[in-house]
């Protein structure tokens, strides 16, 4: 095993693109928190997943741009001004993607490659934001969990764009020298999570009297990461990360959706059995399980969300106390999830 964990890089300024989303923004809050001499630009473009408002308690002490990944003035210049990019911009939902692939090809495809050539023409670090769906799913019986070396197969719109800008970042490695490192982290979950995911859609559900909803049996299974701990862990890469690799982001939490919602109901204080199945996502994923052994063993990384219900217990709180932050996304996310059947 090599030792990089003596190694810490100086980041001065960096460059979050995404930052108003759910992973981005909660990026942004754990920086200004934990690594207080950053200073932190944010570039987004404000679509439907992004949300100023989850910025607003930091908002004077960032830069925010609002613009579109793929503007290559706008890039260059806010490239050459950070000495890191963390790359979380993308259209990120499934059921979307299935609906309309379009934004996801331009905003993950074309989009990381403006990033990766602004990187490239600056000589600025960058730290590309994946997910473990470009491996495929698993079976339900199968021992193995993804690993860095799995190849890549991915199953909708949405994971062949995140695996397409995962391999023009390990080509630009290969190709130019551009200084990357890749991480491929599992399901999240936490503050600021837009209302059309499982679990802030359950949530608001439950506080809204609806019955939660689980897509065909409810069997599939997600591997379940605190979203502080995936950034946690996107900070330990970036601190001590080699150069070109790659690196699986997971805590070891996976749990089947049926029990997933029977857990929330639990904690919401009605009877576990008040949900309904509903159609199944076309091309539903079976299973996601990450082996985070490398993460855990080369950066001496571990996450603090260790227990399952106590971190969605204090999801469950946070929803019911920031209504007002979830409230203006619900209604229409109902209605495009109606007009799916589901
Ligand atoms: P999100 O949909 O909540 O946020 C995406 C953000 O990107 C939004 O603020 C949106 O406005 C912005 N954006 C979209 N297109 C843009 C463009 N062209 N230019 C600039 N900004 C743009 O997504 P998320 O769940 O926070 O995911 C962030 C990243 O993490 C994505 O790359 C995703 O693939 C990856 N990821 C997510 C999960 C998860 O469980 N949510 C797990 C692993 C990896
Ligand atoms: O694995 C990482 C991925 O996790 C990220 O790359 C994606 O950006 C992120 O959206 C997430 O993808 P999933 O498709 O796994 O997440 P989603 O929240 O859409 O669904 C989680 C599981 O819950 C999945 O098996 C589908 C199911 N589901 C979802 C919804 C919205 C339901 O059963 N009912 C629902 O209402």
């Amino acid at each position: 095993m090599r030792d990089c964990r003596r190694r810490r890089v100086t980041i001065l300024r960096v460059l979050v693109t995404g930052g108003a989303g759910f992973i981005g923004a909660n990026f942004v809050h754990w920086t200004l928190r934990h690594r207080p001499g950053v200073s932190v630009v944010v570039l987004d473009a404000l679509t439907y997943a992004g949300n100023r408002a989850s910025l607003a308690s930091v908002e004077t002490g960032i830069e925010f741009v609002h613009g579109d990944i793929t503007d290559t003035v706008l890039l260059d210049r806010l490239v050459g001004s950070c000495d890191l990019v963390v790359h979380f911009a993308a259209e990120s939902h499934n059921d979307n993607s299935l609906h309309d692939p379009s934004p996801f090809v331009t905003t993950n495809v074309l989009g990381t490659f403006a990033i990766l050539e602004a990187v490239r023409r600056h000589g600025v670090r960058l730290h590309h934001i994946s997910t473990d769906e470009v491996y495929g799913d698993l079976e339900l019986d199968d021992p193995e969990r993804f690993r860095e070396s799995t190849p890549y197969n991915p199953s909708s719109p949405y994971s062949a764009t995140k695996a397409s800008s995962d391999l023009l970042v390990r080509a630009w490695v290969r190709s130019f020298g551009v200084t990357a490192t890749i991480s491929n982290c599992s399901n999240n979950y936490g503050p600021y999570q837009h209302v059309e995911k499982f679990i802030p859609r359950q949530i608001t559900n439950l506080i809204d009297g609806i019955r939660p909803k689980l897509y065909g049996k409810g069997e599939n299974v997600r591997d379940w990461i605190h979203v502080d701990d995936h950034n946690s862990a996107v900070w330990a890469i970036v601190d001590g990360g080699r150069p070109g690799e790659t690196y699986m982001i997971g805590a070891d939490g996976e749990q089947d959706n049926k029990g997933v919602v029977e857990l929330l109901l639990e904690l919401a204080g009605q009877p576990r059995d008040a949900y309904d199945h509903v159609s199944d996502r076309p091309g539903h994923d079976m299973r996601y399980a990450i082996d985070a052994s490398k993460l855990r063993s080369e950066l001496d990384w571990a996450p603090t969300y260790t227990t399952f219900r106590d971190g969605l217990a204090a999801t469950l709180a946070w929803y019911r106390d920031n209504e007002a932050w979830w409230r203006p996304q619900k209604d229409l996310t109902e209605r495009k999830y109606a007009e799916l059947g589901r």
